[in-house]
């Protein structure tokens, strides 16, 4: 019976949101977890190129390794010398699921410089929108023109972009099994992709492996890890070893049953008032009453009526606060200063230059695929992975200071639940002052393999507000296994 219900729900929650998608008018507002406008279709017109499938190439045996990397090579003056490599990565033969790659190795000693993954969030975010606007090599100007970024964390990481999971960015699947509908899935993709970029390149010298990540992929960071931990730790496992080091999330959502409390905090900024605070904490309680029976799509329904407002009914938050732009409370609505990357990524000669020919480019599309395939996914937790995570690896989570969406204090309430062999310390532990070059950075507490970090004046995305301070950060984390 109450699996019935649930069903009922379902088809009821999914005929609203595709009346929401009708009803839309401000474009990010059809996201989750996603601070930028959706970028549309562009077309220049410019041939884009052959796409490059680098999976087949590995197996043959006409082609060393070099030939190999030789065909990825990025080319193009427009990137300024700076050296990449790009294309796509099957991960499953049967859906032709590929995942697409862009990766810029060391500036200084590629070698031995560790391996760093970033990941998007989204659902269904490109992985280049971390590229060009928080911490990769290169960011595109207002002229439409690459220039290079002075703290990318390529200065000293080997970098890797992936578009994940398939169906985000230029990522693609043929077949709708192919989508991801768990952390598993995802996880599990991410593993195979790593599998063969660690075939490919010459990382045996490298200090080890990072998975990093923000917003919803405070889900697929520690989806990866375990996935590798698990693997790896399995009696027949066959497979190429990675060096997994540890982890690092910024404002990620990861366990929403402890991440829910909004009013406590809007209240304390001021943004609400006595009534508001009671409205929210009504529609928490009922949210985590989902959760707690297993109703994911009712327990995002509340979520949404709480801060997304992404279906008709909008939310308290924009209702109360007037605000529609939840990723810096000192800004109540978008700036669009994102925009123009969108055609920059989709025009001809930078398809023709990174391998994707003509395949589509997704990016919280309208019909955003990779989060109705995710919906069930949404609330659910990645708590206890990284309860076992955290026994074996260095975890970082930071937060930028002035997030709404995942705010510091709901991170924190989260972290305090987590049981693991330094949960009692954490909750204790006392708290640093964090600086940079005499700058006041944020303040830092650690407990064992967990590293709390409040990064002060930076809203969702850290790397875009404070590049100086979180390149320190992840610097002295993979460089020196503690955070400061
Ligand atoms: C292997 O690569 C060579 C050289 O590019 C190509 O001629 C050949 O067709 C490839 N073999 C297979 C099985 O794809
Ligand atoms: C890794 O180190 C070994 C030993 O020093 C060296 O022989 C090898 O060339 C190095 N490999 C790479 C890819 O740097
Ligand atoms: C927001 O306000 C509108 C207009 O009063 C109302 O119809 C809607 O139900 C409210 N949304 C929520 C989530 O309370
Ligand atoms: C991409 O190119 C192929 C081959 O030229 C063509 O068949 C296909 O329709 C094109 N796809 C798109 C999305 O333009």
């Amino acid at each position: 019976m109450k699996y019935f219900n649930c069903e009922i729900f379902a088809i009821i929650a999914a005929v609203t949101f595709a009346f929401a998608y009708d009803e839309k008018e401000s474009p990010y507002r059809s996201s989750f977890m996603h601070p930028y406008p959706p970028f549309s279709y562009y077309d220049d017109g410019t041939d884009p190129g052959e796409a490059l499938f680098i999976t087949p190439l590995l197996s043959n045996d006409s082609l060393t390794k070099a030939d190999v990397r030789n065909i990825a090579l990025v080319k193009g003056k427009q990137f300024l010398n700076v050296k990449s490599f790009a294309g796509y990565l099957t991960v499953n033969e049967a859906y032709n699921s590929n995942l697409f790659f862009w990766y810029f190795p060391a500036q200084e000693s590629p070698e031995t410089a560790p391996v760093v993954l970033w990941l998007q969030g989204g659902p269904g975010a490109s992985s280049l929108i971390g590229l060009f606007l928080e911490n990769g090599p290169l960011k595109l100007h207002s002229d439409g023109k690459l220039k290079k970024r002075k703290y990318s964390w390529s200065k000293t990481h080997n970098l890797i972009f992936i578009d994940s999971p398939v169906g985000s960015g230029f990522s693609f699947t043929d077949k709708a099994a192919g989508f991801a509908r768990n952390e598993q899935d995802v996880g599990r993709d991410l593993h195979e992709a790593m599998l063969q970029l660690y075939e490919l390149f010459d990382w045996q010298n490298s200090s080890g492996f990072w998975i990093t990540g923000e917003s919803y992929a405070g889900k697929y960071v520690p989806a990866l890890a375990y996935r590798i931990h698990k693997a790896q730790q399995s009696y027949d496992f066959q497979g190429k070893h990675i060096p997994l080091k540890g982890m690092a999330i910024g404002n990620g959502l990861c366990d929403p049953l402890h991440q829910l409390k909004y009013g406590d905090y809007l209240y304390q900024l001021g943004l609400i008032d006595d009534n508001g605070l009671a409205a929210f904490h009504v529609a928490e309680a009922a949210g985590e009453e989902c959760i707690r029976k297993k109703d994911m799509v009712g327990a995002f329904e509340i979520f949404d009526s709480l801060i997304l407002g992404d279906l008709p009914k909008g939310s308290i938050f924009k209702n109360l606060t007037g605000f529609d732009w939840f990723y810096n409370y000192l800004q109540a609505h978008d700036d669009n200063c994102f925009i123009n990357l969108g055609n920059f990524l989709q025009s001809g000669a930078t398809r023709q230059a990174i391998h994707v020919g003509n395949h589509t480019f997704h990016d919280m599309d309208k019909e955003n695929k990779v989060k109705n395939s995710l919906m069930e996914d949404y609330m659910d937790s990645v708590a206890p992975w990284l309860e076992e995570l955290l026994k074996h690896y260095p975890i970082c989570m930071y937060s930028g200071q002035l997030d709404v969406i995942i705010a510091y204090p709901m991170t924190r309430n989260f972290l305090k639940m987590l049981k693991f062999p330094d949960a009692d310390y954490y909750k204790i532990a006392p708290r640093k002052i964090w600086r940079v070059d005499g700058e006041l950075a944020g303040y830092v507490k650690q407990a064992g393999n967990l590293i709390d970090v409040l990064v002060r004046n930076a809203g969702h995305m850290v790397p875009y507000d404070q590049p100086k301070w979180i390149y320190e950060l992840i610097y002295h984390l993979t460089h020196q296994k503690h955070a400061l």
